[in-house]
């Protein structure tokens, strides 16, 4: 039996995308050795295009900010269909500075954010206290991005394979079948999957498949603190040493510390250097930390992509989609790539023109 479709990659954007399509009608097989292991298990879980905005990034702002606004009903829908909370919070994030060279970047950036129609809110040291009293005395300002948000990453995959209607095949793609120039399914180690369209969300392993496919993995070192819960309220980020550093936090206590940013390769070590600069960075911005058990060190690889944005879309050759790329995004843009290839493979919309796959060519 042929598939209409197979997605290759049980991760945040594999699954939503499986999800979505299937309940569009049409037969889907998810292909993975185990679903939801990879950067989704390593994520943060942040929905934060305003804070995590960058000048350049117009393009990856509007998917971000479109994503967003998805969420609210996204989630609903989830938590309903995969009978579990993801524990979605969206009191913001609040981004601090300590010294007058941060404070006048985030001044900078609150320019720019309110001249894109964003909100943001500028606050001083004692305003972002009033808000998050654990921040260091040291925090001279800072600027709260209110709509920003987040969940649960490891719920959203769990919420995704219950709700997901398709068959799980588990196993490790190892090849696409082609027949007369056309990709008519995937070769597993135990199993061959027939469909009609396969789709290659596996994140940065994609080129695996696809080795034309300009992505690359990006290192992330991240731990998780264990606390009591409203140690923190919102997101705290800041630029530490140089380096951005976040802290967010979860309904049942768990703060989780990120990340590294590292062009090693597929190297999946923690090293105690990384550690210790998360942590350095952390107690830096909220001195409590040192205080809380160290429960979880882990590593993940972002798919990195030249420009950022992602590659989404029918390829050149007939019967292979690509939903890869999503670099440090791929919680937060899972709703609105679903629902845009949920539509495409059901020959009902456009694709999301600016992650063209082409466009490198
Ligand atoms: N979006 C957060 C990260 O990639 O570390």
């Amino acid at each position: 039996m042929a598939y209409d479709v197979a997605v290759v990659g049980g991760g945040v954007i594999g699954l939503a995308v499986a999800w979505r399509t299937a309940q569009r009608g049409l037969s889907v097989a998810l292909v993975d050795p185990d679903p939801g292991s990879g950067a989704s298990h390593a994520s943060a879980g942040m929905l934060a295009p305003v804070s995590e905005v960058t000048y350049t990034e117009e393009p990856l702002l509007r998917l971000g900010l479109a994503s967003l606004r998805l969420w609210p009903a996204f989630r609903e829908e989830l938590e309903e269909a995969g009978r579990q909370s993801l524990d979605h919070r969206s009191d913001g994030t609040l981004s601090v500075a300590y010294g007058p060279d941060d404070l006048a970047y985030l001044s900078d950036l609150a320019d720019f954010e309110q001249a894109l129609g964003l909100k943001v809110e500028r606050l001083t040291g004692r305003e972002c206290r009033a808000y998050e009293p654990m921040l260091s005395p040291l925090v001279r300002g800072g600027l709260l991005a209110g709509d920003d948000a987040w969940v649960n990453p490891r719920r959203v995959v769990r919420a995704l394979l219950t709700a997901f209607s398709g068959v799980v095949v588990r196993g490790r793609a190892t090849g696409l079948i082609r027949a007369g120039g056309a990709v008519t399914g995937v070769r597993t180690e135990g199993a061959v999957v027939a469909a009609e369209t396969v789709v290659v969300a596996a994140g940065a392993w994609s080129p695996t498949l696809v080795p034309e496919l300009p992505i690359r993995p990006v290192k992330g070192q991240i731990l998780r603190l264990r606390g009591a819960p409203g140690f923190l309220t919102r997101c705290v980020r800041g630029t530490v040493h140089g380096s951005p550093a976040y802290l967010v936090p979860r309904g049942d206590g768990e703060i989780t510390v990120g990340a590294t940013v590292e062009e090693l390769g597929f190297d999946g070590r923690v090293t105690a250097g990384g550690v210790y600069e998360l942590l350095r960075d952390a107690r830096e911005l909220v001195p409590g930390v040192t205080e809380l058990e160290l429960a979880e060190t882990t590593t993940g690889f972002r798919p990195g992509t030249p420009d950022n944005l992602p590659l989404i879309g029918f390829t050149e050759v007939k019967g292979l989609y690509v939903a890869t790329g999503h670099h440090r995004g791929g919680v937060l843009m899972a709703p609105v790539t679903a629902e845009a290839v949920a539509a495409q493979l059901a020959g009902e919309g456009d694709g999301l023109g600016p992650c063209d796959p082409g466009r490198f060519a």
